[in-house]
């Protein structure tokens, strides 16, 4: 087999079959196919598009390109969740615990990565001590005996898509929906969970901006779920304003813990409970939606999901104590009211736009050396659809550095934008792929 004929096929509209496709994936892996071949199919994949076969092969082969981790030793049903990402997105912080206390296991991979605040496991270090560093049997026997383990992304997880990744990165081959359906679906497949469920964001502030795109991304995803045997289903949830009022990690934190004693902003419950529910229908702990629903209310009504973090927090060597005393969690130095210069309807928030700044007070990662500062962020305190008064605050802007917070408030301010008339307040459930 060559490489040349391969991209040749493709690039005149044919269809890859499986042993082309491994032989490419494992070539390309090994560094005997060189960058530029794989670029030029890339961008023959780009204009010619792969079709639902050729895009399952692809994901099981950079799945298997490292290490399949093997949960089979853990009894029942074990359950992950994947987000696409957003501004304010803490949901796995408040639904682990929600859908551990109701019996459903969940064997988390989360990453740290580049962005507006860290990922998950730079959140959970807010509690003083916790370490996703843990071995792969410490890991097996936290979700056996907790119900929630979560272990940071190693090198071996799918490094053919890591190294693809970084090649469609350079050759504007990222925005593919079959290529980014199968890099996201080829790291959940060799995490080893049985059942999926995606939120998939859509909105200014998220990675698919229109509905349209993130429908299609979700549905391709569940497509590959299903195909490669996982349980799979996918909420399409709106990433036009932030997630919540919370953006910056320790923030985050509090928001989430006040989620868990029933002290949550509604949209994030409305997520939480959305996603949840799939979790628990897909672990077996429910026969129905409304029933599982009524389980992780339940879960948090009687304290049990609280209890959850807790227990979670202290397996992975964590400040227990600190969530129920949130008051140990990471504080900044200084807090600032950022005052409304208009009186009206709030009509829209650039997401974006809140996400940088968290990014300029320190909350987040430029490049991979950067050094997080966990205490900052912002909290809103209002979002669209509220009505705001010439002096009322619009958000507090927490901060270790005086410059940095002057710069945050003023592009905060740039990304309200106000109307005379009542605004409706946006759906945060677009649509539901099963
Ligand atoms: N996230 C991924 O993991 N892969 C892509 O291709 C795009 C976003």
């Amino acid at each position: 087999m060559r490489m040349y004929d391969l991209i040749m096929k493709k690039r005149n509209g044919g269809k890859l079959v499986k042993p082309e496709i491994d032989y490419m994936v494992k070539g390309f892996t090994a560094g005997e196919i060189p960058d530029y071949q794989m670029a030029a199919m890339m961008m023959a994949v780009y204009f010619v598009g792969l079709d639902e076969e050729e895009t399952l092969h692809l994901t099981m082969a950079m799945a298997h390109s490292g290490d399949m981790l093997d949960l089979s030793g853990i009894h029942g049903v074990k359950v992950d969740k994947h987000s696409t990402g957003g501004v304010g997105d803490k949901t796995s912080l408040a639904l682990t615990p929600m859908v551990a206390a109701c019996g459903i296991k969940v064997a988390k991979m989360s990453g740290r990565g580049l962005g507006h605040t860290g990922g998950t496991i730079d959140k959970l270090e807010s509690f003083a001590g916790f370490t996703t560093g843990i071995t792969q049997r410490r890991f097996m026997e936290n979700v056996e005996r907790v119900g929630i383990a979560i272990m940071g992304q190693t090198a071996d997880l799918a490094p053919a898509d890591k190294k693809l990744y970084a090649l469609r990165d350079v050759t504007a081959t990222v925005d593919n929906m079959s290529l980014i359906a199968s890099s996201i679906m080829s790291k959940k497949l060799a995490s080893g969970a049985d059942a999926i469920v995606l939120d998939v964001k859509t909105g200014s502030g998220a990675f698919m901006k229109a509905e349209k795109d993130a429908r299609a991304l979700a549905e391709e995803m569940v497509k590959i779920g299903k195909n490669a045997g996982r349980r799979t289903s996918a909420v399409i949830s709106d990433m036009d304003q932030p997630l919540g009022y919370a953006v910056g990690n320790a923030l985050e934190v509090k928001e989430a813990i006040a989620t868990l004693k029933g002290e949550g902003p509604e949209d994030f419950v409305e997520l939480c409970l959305a996603l949840g529910s799939h979790m628990v229908v897909a672990g077996g702990m429910a026969e129905s939606l409304a029933e599982a629903e009524g389980k992780l209310k339940q879960a948090v009504a009687d304290g049990s999901a609280l209890d959850k973090l807790a227990e979670f927090v202290e397996a992975q060597g964590g400040d227990k104590e600190a969530v129920y005393d949130t008051g140990r969690l990471p504080k900044a130095a200084y807090i600032e009211e950022v005052l409304s210069p208009q009186e009206g309807y709030v009509e829209h928030i650039v997401c974006d736009e809140i996400g940088i700044c968290s990014l300029m007070l320190g909350g987040g990662r430029e490049t991979k050396e950067s050094v997080i500062d966990l205490s900052v962020g912002m909290e809103l305190k209002k979002k669209v659809g509220d009505y705001v008064r010439i002096g009322e605050p619009l958000a507090k802007v927490h901060g270790n550095d005086k410059g940095k917070m002057e710069a945050a408030v003023k592009r905060l301010l740039g990304s309200y934008r106000f109307s005379g008339q009542p605004v409706g307040k946006p759906s945060l459930i677009k649509a539901v792929i099963e």
